[in-house]
């Protein structure tokens, strides 16, 4: 079977960038299928830097394909931008990069709501969005009557649609309370949009057809996920979540490609836990082992530069990502950022009002008293920089891995110790950690 999947397993930036670098050589087609440009993706690749947000990290191999699939909301404005960053960089897109007609289209009204909205959550929350117009867009698709997909900007009636949908989103503006943006000019925006449709001309087609094709003929495709499981619109920590579904269970519907396909989900997890925007985080360490963290794992957001929220590893949380994402193998991201630490803890348990339980809670109220029963394991005090086999990480340091992949019950077979490619090492799924397990049970 042709498919892998790499999946983060918490609230996204888990490093998923250099886990799909590594794993682009033995694949013939990289494919985004969800998100938009709400997502960051680092890589490091020949010694270059590469910051990208919805073009397919793949596109940096010239002998591989790229996808943008129909479950992406997409900003041209976006696309382009970073189209123009890679040709200015001798990187040639031309019958590599392919984007699905299906996509639904950011539009400025998009942007203006998400601004408007966001901290109207009833009770007065605040998500903390990335402000890239997602939730908005996602709204309109599943609402119908206001969307616009990628392939309608090339149709003559695109125009008299533009116009329908801005008069509308203009009288919604106009009874808006407070903040409301200057009104919508429909001509001018339609103009900007089939400026932006005519550059992507050469790039859009029928993702879903290319990429049946493509597994029947058997070639292997990557499926890169964006964020992560616990930020999933039906199954993460709602309402404090992206509007799509960021965990295993987005793939099939994101690309059009049936879970049959795919024979390997890697889930990607960092060895402590971040978390962006609002929102409970059991773990989180409003401390000095929280500046610790973010200052030496760099947790600063890549598209907004805010700074992440930072705590320990938590084990209950991860262990339901892997299972609702239907996890084979881990990969444990950033474990050179605990060093220095004399202690490192996990959290195996929560208690939720006296009641001890390994069960993620399916209502915010509930995660948000959850407290976490952590255990404490030895810290290492080395730098991880020059480590090159698992034989040379300091014997705490594997310790903690192997207890990661005990409580979540799946083999690590990927630790990260830095950001370069070199500082990767891979483990033997039949000998690393634990092997499928039944989960433990769920009060346990
Ligand atoms: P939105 O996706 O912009 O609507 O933001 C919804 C929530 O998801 C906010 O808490 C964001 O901080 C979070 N979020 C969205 N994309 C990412 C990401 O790529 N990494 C981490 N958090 C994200």
């Amino acid at each position: 079977m042709p498919g892998t999947c790499v999946i983060g397993l918490q609230w996204g930036d888990e490093a998923k960038g250099k886990l799909v670098d590594i794993l682009t050589e033995d694949h013939d087609i990289v494919v985004r299928y969800a998100g938009g440009a709400n997502a960051g993706h680092t890589v490091v690749s020949a010694g270059q830097t590469w910051k990208l947000s919805i073009i397919p990290s793949g596109i940096l191999r010239p002998a591989v394909d790229c996808v943008i699939a129909g479950g992406v909301v997409l900003d041209p404005a976006k696309v382009i931008d970073e189209m123009d960053g890679l040709e200015a960089r001798g990187v040639a897109m031309r019958g590599r990069l392919r984007i699905s007609d299906r996509a639904h289209v950011v539009f400025p009204w998009h942007l203006a709501e998400d601004r408007l909205l966001d901290g109207s959550l009833s009770g007065g929350g605040t998500i903390g969005t990335t402000g890239r117009g997602i939730g908005p867009c996602y709204r309109d698709k599943v609402g119908r009557s206001l969307a616009i997909r990628l392939g309608d900007l090339y149709r003559p009636a695109c125009r008299a649609r533009v116009e329908h949908v801005a008069t509308f989103k203009n009288r919604l503006f106009t009874a808006w309370p407070a903040g409301a943006p200057e009104p919508l000019d429909p001509a001018a925006i339609h103009a900007t949009y089939s400026a932006y449709a005519e550059r992507l001309r050469p790039y859009v087609t029928d993702t879903t057809a290319f990429l049946l094709d493509a597994v029947e003929q058997g070639r292997r495709v990557l499926f890169e996920g964006a964020q992560g499981a616990l930020l999933d619109i039906d199954h993460g920590t709602f309402p404090y979540v992206t509007s799509s579904n960021s965990s295993g269970v987005g793939v099939a519907s994101g690309s059009g490609v049936p879970g049959r396909w795919v024979d390997r989900v890697i889930g990607v997890l960092k060895a402590y836990s971040t978390r962006v925007g609002g929102g409970p985080m059991p773990t989180e360490q409003d401390n000095a082992t929280g500046v610790h963290i973010r200052e030496r794992g760099r947790e600063y957001g890549t598209v907004t530069k805010r700074p992440r929220r930072c705590g320990w590893f938590d084990a209950v949380a991860a262990r339901y990502s892997a299972r609702l994402s239907g996890v084979d193998e881990l990969a444990v991201m950033l474990l050179d950022v605990l060093g220095g630490l004399d202690e490192i803890r996990i959290c195996s348990a929560y208690e939720i009002d006296g009641q001890r339980t390994g069960r993620f809670p399916s209502q915010i109220e509930d995660l948000e008293r959850a407290v976490p029963v952590y255990e404490t394991l030895p810290g290492w005090r080395q730098e991880l920089d020059a480590v090159r086999s698992e034989g040379d990480l300091p014997i705490n340091a594997r310790r903690y891995v192997d207890r990661i992949s005990e409580l979540i019950g799946r083999p690590v077979t990927v630790v990260s110790i830095g950001p370069d490619r070199a500082q990767t090492i891979l483990r033997d799924p039949e000998t690393s950690g634990r092997p499928w397990q039944p989960q433990q049970p769920v009060n346990a």
